[in-house]
């Protein structure tokens, strides 16, 4: 089984208490469950993984080459500035896919700009948990062909 990594980024462990009428109700814990099982049915096995410190963050991605297919990651508020996660994805080659659960582009101009994105295969904005299982669909369709 292909092996895909889940990472979500700082204040993503607190989905569900965090603004719900942005982020919605569901708890990261139960974001990840969802996703576990959800990729299981596409013959995929899933590492979740959340951190709000950027150094660990860029440790996962160094620590992911090899090892990983693909990795489905939501960089929080670091979108919008990291240039560090940006090279830690830009030195694998492993693609990763950013997902938000809000759509950005509705929001505060700062949310408006991913430094992430073009180092990513793609970016799927604004469908809530339902992001993370189309970024799972795509990669099996990119596996596939
Ligand atoms: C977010 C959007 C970011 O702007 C914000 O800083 C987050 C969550 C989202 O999933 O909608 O922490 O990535």
């Amino acid at each position: 089984m292909k092996k895909i990594l889940l990472i979500n980024g700082p204040n993503l462990n607190r989905l569900g208490i965090r603004e719900p009428g942005v982020y919605g109700q569901t708890t990261l814990q139960q974001l990840e469950k969802q996703i576990v099982e959800f990729a299981a049915q596409h013959d995929f096995t899933v590492t979740c993984f959340q951190s709000n410190h950027e150094g660990s963050i860029i440790d996962t991605i160094h620590d992911a080459q090899n090892e990983f297919a693909g990795i489905i990651m939501n960089p929080g508020a670091f979108t919008h500035y990291s240039y560090a996660i940006r090279d830690a994805i830009a030195s694998g080659n492993v693609p990763v896919i950013e997902v938000h659960i809000s759509n950005v582009h509705k929001r505060e101009e700062f949310r408006h700009t991913s430094v992430i994105a073009p180092v990513c295969e793609g970016q799927i904005v604004g469908l809530g948990v339902t992001g993370y299982k189309l970024a799972v669909i795509a990669f099996k369709e990119r596996f596939q062909s």
